[in-house]
This record gives structure tokens, sequence and C-alpha cells, in this order.
């Protein structure tokens, strides 16, 4: 085989089918089950965004009752996994103490290896409902706080960060949350979703595909770049040293966080969405610093290479304003992509095919032990 049949990184290899999402990338829009993201971002909750990707249409009044009922009705931390939780030392990263409550869950579940559409919608729905619980108990130990325990009266977005900052925060902060779950839930074949269909393709457990999707989200190239971004922002302070700070970054041979995407060569399709969200947060938190540093770095990219921001440029800001610690952002993410890493295992499943691709050899030609 000669070198042009290895596509590294599997770029542009379609690998699969899905009907979960796709990039339509003449138009730059993101369709979750046909529907137009923004669209959803705008009218309809998380709750009902989770529903759609794993039943693929929206719940209609008694369906998404009784949906919600059974999400909320599993948000506690079961003793065990807080035990072990408490038992990881702080230098551990909050993406790897979650990785590691989602195993224990999976340990905890006599009904792991069920992989029965039901047993698998309701595994989703579990882990749905205890992310938040994991995420929030995480940045609170870390803060030397109390678990604040889950409030079955309150939606997704409200619970979540009431769990995190021990009180419910202002519309206006719990409609930008909920638009950056929707916008981060489901995003076709990229490299955690993907990992987490390898693994369901060897017929093995939702939870350790789950887990393998965590794994994967963590690395700055996907998941971690949130992060990744704000320590930029803190890297570089204020507005007016942007440019200067860019032109050794770019020098250096650096990659900036927050810009550039395999899919999108002319600008993700999810940022106007939550930019929109994140301008609200700026004026609801008075920062407009926030706002000029985002748009020097920026400005400064686009004249220097033109490489247009994706969903971490903003996301990251925004979860900063709301008051996480950075290195929660990822795990945020993986609240919300939970949801499509879900969707995709149990569509992997229905129509599966052991996920396993060639090499192509350049070792050492053939040789044998001497005597
Ligand atoms: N900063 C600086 N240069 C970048 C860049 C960035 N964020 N993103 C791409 N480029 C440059 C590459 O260096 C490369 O330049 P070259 O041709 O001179 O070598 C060119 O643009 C093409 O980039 P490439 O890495 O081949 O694109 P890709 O499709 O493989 O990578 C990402 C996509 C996301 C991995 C890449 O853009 C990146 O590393 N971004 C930063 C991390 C990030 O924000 N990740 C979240 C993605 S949602």
């Amino acid at each position: 085989m000669e070198d042009k049949d290895v596509y590294k990184g599997l770029a542009g290899v379609p690998a699969d089918y899905t009907a979960i999402s796709t990039v339509n990338t003449a138009s730059n829009s993101l369709l979750y089950r046909g529907y137009p993201v923004p669209e959803l971002a705008a009218s309809r909750s998380f709750e009902a965004v989770a529903y759609l990707l794993w039943h693929g249409e929206l719940p209609d009044a008694r369906q998404f009752a009784e949906f919600k009922a059974l999400e909320r009705s599993q948000r506690s931390l079961d003793p065990i996994v807080k035990r072990v939780i408490d038992d990881l030392p702080l230098t551990a990263h909050p993406m790897d103490v979650l990785r590691t409550a989602v195993s224990v869950i999976g340990a905890l579940d006599p009904a792991a290896a069920d992989p029965s559409v039901e047993s698998n919608l309701s595994k989703s729905i579990t882990l749905l409902a205890k992310l938040p619980a994991i995420v929030a108990y995480d940045q609170r130990r870390r803060r030397h706080q109390d678990l604040v325990e889950p409030r079955d009266d309150l939606g997704y977005s409200a619970n979540f960060l009431s769990m995190a900052f021990g009180e419910v925060p202002s519309d206006v902060v719990v409609d930008a949350f909920n638009v950056s779950m929707i916008l981060y839930a489901e995003h076709s074949f990229n490299a955690s979703t993907f990992t987490a269909r390898v693994v369901t393709s060897t017929l093995s457990d939702l939870y350790s595909a789950v887990v393998a999707g965590i794994g994967a989200l963590k690395g700055p190239l996907h998941g971690g770049a949130n992060e990744a971004v704000m320590h930029l922002f803190d890297e570089i302070g204020t507005a007016d040293n942007a440019d200067a700070w860019l032109e050794r970054a770019l020098a250096d041979k650096r990659k900036i966080m927050g810009f550039g995407h395999r899919v999108y060569k002319n600008g993700d399709s999810r940022v106007p969405t939550m930019k929109k969200a994140l301008d609200t947060l700026i004026v609801e938190y008075d920062r407009p610093d926030m706002a000029e540093l985002y748009d020097a770095l920026n400005e400064a990219m686009q004249s220097r290479k033109a490489i247009k921001p994706n969903l971490d440029y903003p996301s990251g800001p925004a979860y900063h304003l709301i008051g996480f610690d950075t290195e929660m952002f990822t795990p945020l993410f993986v609240a919300s992509r939970l949801t499509g890493w879900t969707a995709h295992i149990m569509e992997q499943l229905a129509s599966n095919s052991l996920i396993r691709p060639l090499s192509v050899y350049n070792g050492v030609d053939e040789r044998h032990l001497d005597g």
C-alpha cells in the first residue's frame, strides 16, 4: 500500500452513517435530528434536547413530564461514589475524578452489561442525572465547601448551578448555561464520540464507552480547549496585550486554543449562539474588559492567521463568569456531551460492525534472533 492510501487522523474519511446530527458544511449549520441547533438553544431546555437525541423526536407534554421526573429522581450521589471522590487527591484533575466516578457508577450497576435499548436508555438518564452532582461536588470539595444536595423542584441547569454554588443564580445565568449545554451536546464523529463508538463496537458496555469518551475529551485538542482558552486569557491579561502576545505565540509555533476546527473551515456554526449568551453574561456581571479581550484576541487572530474561533472560545469565558474554576470547564462539557455519546452508543449497537482499521507497516524488515 502506498502512503497516499493512509488517512492520518482519518481526516476526510466517512466511517459510518449516523442519523443523530450533521454539520452541513455548505450552509455551516449543525442539525440535531434535523433541527438547527440555534433554534433548539433559543427555545428548548437541555433535557428536551437530550430526549431528542436519544429518541429522535422532541417529547410531547406527557413524555417530557415522565422524562423529567425520572431524571430528577436520580440526581443524588450514591455514598460509595461520594466516598471514592473524597478519597481522590486534589492533585487529580477533575476530568480524572469524573472518569473514576463514572467507572464506579458502572461497577455498581448490576445491569451494566445489559445491551438492550431499554437498559441503555435507563443508564443514560442515570448518568445525565448524576454527572452534575459529581462535577458540582468536586468543585466544592476543592473549595473546602460541603456538598449541596440536588433539588427536584428545579430544571437541570438551575439545579446544576444550585449544587455548584449553593444558590440558584439569575435567569440570565441559567439560560446562558442551558444554551452552552445544548451547544456542546452532540457533534457527529468527533474524537470522543468516535472513541465511544469504537469501544461499543467490541460489544463492551455503555459505562466503559462513556469512560473512554471522557478520556478522549480531556485532551486540549478536543474538549480540554475550553480550559485552555481561559489559561490564554489569564496569560494575556488585558486587551491591549493581545496582538503582541499573539505575535510571540505564533512565532513560537503555538496552537492558539479556541481557534480552528477539523470540520468547520468557515467558522464554527455554534459560535454566534454561544457568543450571544456570553454577551448576556458580560452585561450581567458587568465585565466589559472580558468582551474587550475576547474581541482583541479574535481580531488579532483574524488579521494574522484568518483562523476562526470554535465553540470553546466563547464558552470558556462564559463558564468563568458564571463562577466555575477553570479546571471544571471540560467536566461541564462531559455533562453535556454524555447525551451525544450515549445516542451514538445506542446507534452503533443497533447496526454494529467492529471498528478495526488497517495500518501500513513502516518498521524494520523481518529479522531473526541469533541462534
Ligand atoms: N492556532 C494556530 N494555528 C492553527 C490553529 C490554531 N488554533 N488551528 C490550525 N492551525 C494551523 C495549523 O498549524 C496548520 O498550519 P500549517 O498548515 O502551517 O501547518 C493549519 O492551520 C491547518 O491546521 P490543522 O492542524 O491541519 O487542522 P486540523 O483540522 O487537523 O486541526 C484542530 C483542527 C482543532 C486540532 C486545530 O485547529 C487546533 O489545534 N485548534 C486548537 C485547539 C482547539 O481549539 N480545539 C477545539 C476544537 S473544537
